[in-house]
């Protein structure tokens, strides 16, 4: 098989892994009290495999280096999350700052400089999913967001992870998603960037999916690839011929959805959703990743949380959740986020301590 080397590739060892570190809570959030009350866990729809976790379950918001904390989790945690979804750094070159009235040293959100060098971001990459795929449950998605400066690259290092010596038959890449948007300059020397990919790989050919929580209307527009009929209700149907079988849809029947999604908007500076973390991103995308690939109580995990996208779309779906960022201000805005809303489980912010 096809794979990429650079200067200083090495395969993580995780033999040792969470030993030397252990977490440690910092800050628990028990239930708010309107929902103490019967609600909480009776009300939660749990997946068959699920339903040990019981009342005692905590999510965990962990302020910590990812492979400090994945290393820590795997003990507790390996082969036992159904979705993974993360936005790392891309490699831009820059520093992201809030868009908030703090002072120059509180507004960095985060650094995404490499010292020019993508031998060390392959590096850093390379380990970020070797952890992730030990974590990842037999059935589980791992969905990796980046743009046009890396995704060619992780798609090849997910290739070599999920086909390596404990590689289940039907691991693999599933779906290249192209989130199309319309924010921003244009270039005047390239067709203008206005895209990010989403590469979804998943741990074997038995991985959960429900195209039909996702699928969009088929709707009137005009089609080249199908006959258009209109009745005298003026109601819109479609007809394609396919094999020697002739099939008829109507325009209220739903599709399932490709792998180009132009539907979700970029958090436009008004937005209401906007919390000025450098990066965000809309809650819609979340939602479309977990209702496709998760059921109520399935666990998720995002170690780079940023404004805590993840987990609160987590949350309001009712999965479970595991939430990771190394930046005090990613903590204090997702902590923020998930305070507003009402929680099915409480959570705990923990950090990661040596071992004495
Ligand atoms: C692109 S942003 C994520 C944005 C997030 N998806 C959202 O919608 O808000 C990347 C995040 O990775 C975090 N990060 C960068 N390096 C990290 C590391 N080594 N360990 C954990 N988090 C890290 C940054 O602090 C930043 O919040």
């Amino acid at each position: 098989m096809a794979e990429l080397t650079w200067q200083g590739k090495a395969v993580p060892n995780s033999d040792d892994s969470g030993l030397q570190h252990r977490l440690v809570d910092q800050q628990n959030y028990p239930l708010s009290p309107p929902q103490s009350q019967p609600l909480a866990i009776d009300a939660l729809v749990v997946s068959s495999k699920q339903k040990d976790t019981g009342s005692q379950w905590q999510n965990r918001l962990i302020q910590a280096d990812r492979i400090q904390a994945l290393r820590t989790l795997l003990p507790e945690f390996a082969g036992q999350v159904n979705v993974i979804y993360i936005d790392p750094p891309f490699m831009t070159g820059r520093t992201f700052n809030n868009g908030s009235q703090l002072s120059a040293a509180t507004r960095i959100s985060y650094h995404d400089i490499w010292n020019n060098s993508l031998d060390t971001y392959l590096q850093w990459l390379y380990e970020t999913f070797y952890y992730l795929y030990y974590l990842l449950d037999t059935n589980g998605s791992l969905y990796v967001h980046l743009d046009w400066r890396a995704a060619h690259y992780a798609k090849l290092l997910l290739d070599e992870i999920f086909s390596g010596p404990t590689a289940i038959r039907g691991a693999g890449f599933k779906n290249e998603i192209i989130w199309h948007y319309q924010s921003g300059g244009r270039a005047r020397k390239t067709f203008a960037r206005k895209h990010d990919t989403i590469l979804l790989y998943t741990k074997s050919a038995q991985y959960n999916f429900h195209s039909e929580r996702v699928s969009i209307r088929r709707g009137a527009d005009r089609r080249n690839h199908m006959r258009r009929d209109v009745d005298d209700n003026g109601q819109t149907s479609w007809t394609i011929r396919s094999n020697g079988h002739i099939y008829t849809y109507t325009e209220d029947s739903t599709m399932s959805l490709a792998d180009v999604w132009s539907d979700i908007s970029h958090l436009h500076q008004r937005n209401p959703e906007r919390t000025g973390y450098a990066t965000q991103k809309p809650e819609a995308l979340l939602e479309r990743i977990l209702l496709a690939s998760s059921e109520e109580g399935d666990l998720v995990l995002d170690c780079f949380c940023g404004s805590g996208v993840t987990p609160v779309v987590a949350e309001r779906l009712k999965r479970r959740w595991l939430a990771i960022d190394q930046n005090e201000m990613a903590i204090a805005v997702t902590s923020k986020r998930l305070l507003k809303g009402t929680r099915l489980y409480p959570f705990v912010i923990q950090y990661v301590t040596n071992i004495e």
